[in-house]
């Protein structure tokens, strides 16, 4: 079977030529006689993968010297304990924003950890929008901010970061990492899984402000969910996922070879405007995201009837185009375009779309 092309939220697709690379060095890692499989974590020929995975993700965020790169395992679920217990005791004040599933499930486990409140939510609207933060809002004496900056199930993200004074910002950057022009020196930190823009499932990235390192609450974090100990040993604490930072490390080459993150936001608003100039010209499909909060990354929407959103995904996946159907949290319909996603994947969906309305438009 040919390749087909894949929306899935992630793990998503990955670019050809990183998959080519990972194919041609799989038996014999340059030259070396073994596999990246085979690859012992404790070795000069890891070290320099992950030194230099690590050192690209800086330079790609543009972050300055004052951050520091942490990989970790449990993905972005495990960060929403990891970072409260790491920047908060239990009677601390911390603020959260609900804008969707995720941000729901962080604040869940913010809750158990600490003195969680929710300044803003958009939940009773389905999650359609990003609801305004403004300065007032935020509490100077909380410990930080926490925002999930994509919201991979309802289709929406924030298009300017919120002001917090001195409030340290943390965002969950899982579905928009490397994708959108943010200036990540606004964040005290940031986090998320790999496995939508940057690689393969296995590898959790937290890029943090080093003066958010408190020592003084260190001693009740488990060794490995504890940022300074995870640091101090440079993320190979104990066994890391070689395989997986490996294929990190390929992709971030892969993104600078695109022209790094400036050239692939302008990228993604052109192929997700592709499928949302569509959706707004058109009776059949709704977008289901407020359009001023609409996210480069996933789009979401529905023909309105739960049959014919499943005969679409249907007839998507026998014409070559799979996973679009919506998140179980939001239902309906979604194609995630990430930045391994080709232009031509995006023009092919809308293709199919414009077909597909004409053949079932009543
Ligand atoms: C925005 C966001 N945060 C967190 C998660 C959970 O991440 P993980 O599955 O890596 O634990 C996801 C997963 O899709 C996500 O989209």
């Amino acid at each position: 079977m040919d390749r087909v092309y894949n929306y899935s939220a992630g793990p998503s697709c990955l670019p050809i030529e990183v998959l080519e690379e990972v194919q041609r060095e799989l038996l014999n890692y340059k030259g070396k006689g073994f596999s990246i499989l085979e690859m012992n974590h404790r070795t000069d020929d890891y070290y320099e993968i992950n030194d230099d995975a690590m050192s690209m993700l800086k330079k790609l965020l543009n972050v300055k010297d004052d951050y520091e790169v942490i990989f970790m395992q449990g993905g972005g679920y495990s960060q929403f304990s990891t970072f409260p217990m790491n920047l908060a005791t239990k009677n601390d004040l911390t603020l959260y924003t609900l804008t969707g599933n995720f941000s729901e499930k962080a604040y869940i486990e913010g809750k158990r950890l600490t003195n969680a409140k929710v300044i803003t939510s958009s939940k009773e609207t389905n999650f359609n929008f990003i609801p305004k933060i403004t300065k007032n809002m935020v509490d100077q004496s909380a410990k930080y901010l926490h925002i999930t900056v994509n919201n991979t199930a309802f289709g929406t993200c924030y298009n300017e970061l919120p002001e917090t004074g001195v409030v340290p910002l943390v965002g969950d950057m899982s579905s928009i990492i490397l994708a959108k022009n943010y200036d990540i020196n606004k964040f005290g930190l940031i986090y998320g899984g790999v496995q939508k823009n940057l690689g393969a499932a296995g590898v959790t990235f937290v890029v943090i402000k080093k003066n958010l390192i408190n020592d003084k609450i260190t001693d009740l974090i488990p060794s490995m969910n504890n940022y300074s100990v995870q640091l101090s040993k440079n993320s190979i604490f104990n066994t890391p996922p070689v395989f997986a930072v490996y294929i990190v490390d390929l992709m971030l080459h892969w993104v600078e070879r695109q022209g790094g993150v400036a050239e692939l936001s302008k990228i993604a608003i052109e192929k997700s405007n592709l499928l949302y100039d569509l959706i707004d010209n058109s009776k059949f499909y709704k977008g289901t995201a407020v359009r001023e909060d609409r996210s480069p990354m996933n789009i979401t929407f529905t023909t309105g009837s739960e049959d014919i959103d499943l005969k679409f995904v249907k007839e998507a996946r026998e014409n070559g185009m799979i996973n679009l159907k919506g998140h179980k949290a939001a239902g309906g319909l979604r194609a995630s375009l990430y930045n391994a996603m080709p232009m031509d994947g995006a023009k092919k969906l809308v293709e199919f779309m414009k077909k597909f309305e004409k053949d079932n438009e009543v």
